[in-house]
């Protein structure tokens, strides 16, 4: 039945822009971060993924992140990808604004995809603004504990927002865009909890909630549905025809 109502709510309130967090890739073996078993269950955020740990002790946020780069590159997109990338190519979704660095939406084939909190794919120089590819990294990282720019020596930072950090540049103001014009943000996978992205669906006239569990937003959604990702978006999929 709520499936139903989300494809019907789709269709009739376009263009839909899709927010996705950590939850929609969970199906493809990528733990979040705030439920029961999530990252941040074990280790404090402002340890590993700050820019303040990160100039403190660049060492345990790169072993913290070459961990993740590990899983996330072993990963595959799972039904929840494949679903939005086909329901984009459909026409019923305009584009995904992301915070998930994996970069699966992009694996699955979603073209305008925005990823607000950058991704595994580099790393960045503070020194010189340059930035790495991430397979220079990782190999760097196979022989010390921190990968250094190639252009001027420095330590290099992930290519991901780490707490206390700036958004890219022009990510959010496209975000912001995208979600003022349009009909229908339809958050999937995500607790909410993390501005100013937690923010992007207020910008709408309408947003729909796809989500395990509840999210700072629930009570002002048009429509929520506590079920997982991968299930709910093949079955809009179906729905639509
Ligand atoms: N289907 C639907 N919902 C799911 C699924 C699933 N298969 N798996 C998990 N969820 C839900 C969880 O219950 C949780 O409410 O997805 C939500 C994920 O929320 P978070 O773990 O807080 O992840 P996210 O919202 O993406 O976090 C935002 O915080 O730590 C920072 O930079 C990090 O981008 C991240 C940001």
């Amino acid at each position: 039945m709520s499936a139903v109502a989300l494809a019907a709510l789709i269709r009739e309130r376009q263009p839909c822009v899709v927010l996705t967090g950590a939850g929609v890739s969970t199906e493809s073996g990528i733990p979040d971060f705030r439920s029961d078993a999530g990252i941040w269950a074990d280790v404090d955020p402002f340890e590993v993924a700050s820019i303040q740990a990160f100039r403190r002790d660049p060492r345990r946020v790169w072993s913290f992140y070459r961990d993740r780069i590990d899983v996330l590159r072993a990963a595959v997109p799972n039904a929840a990808h494949h679903s939005l990338a086909e329901l984009e190519r459909r026409g019923f979704v305009s584009a995904i604004v992301t915070q998930n660095i994996d970069t699966l939406h992009t694996r699955a084939g979603s073209r305008n995809v925005i990823e607000v909190h950058g991704s595994i794919c580099s790393a960045q120089c503070p020194g010189c603004l340059s930035t790495e590819p991430a397979d220079t990294v990782l190999a760097q990282l196979e022989v010390r504990s921190t990968p250094l720019c190639t252009r001027c020596g420095t330590v290099l930072k992930p290519g991901v927002v780490l707490f206390g950090e700036l958004l890219p540049l022009g990510a959010m103001d496209r975000a912001t865009d995208l979600a003022r014009r349009a009909g229908l943000v339809l958050v999937v996978g995500s607790s909410l909890e993390v501005w100013p992205v937690a923010g992007l669906p207020l910008e709408a006239p309408q947003f729909a909630i796809v989500n395990r569990g509840p999210t700072a937003l629930d009570d002002r959604a048009v429509l929520k549905i506590d079920a997982a990702a991968g299930h709910t978006l093949a079955a809009v999929v179906d729905e639509l025809g």
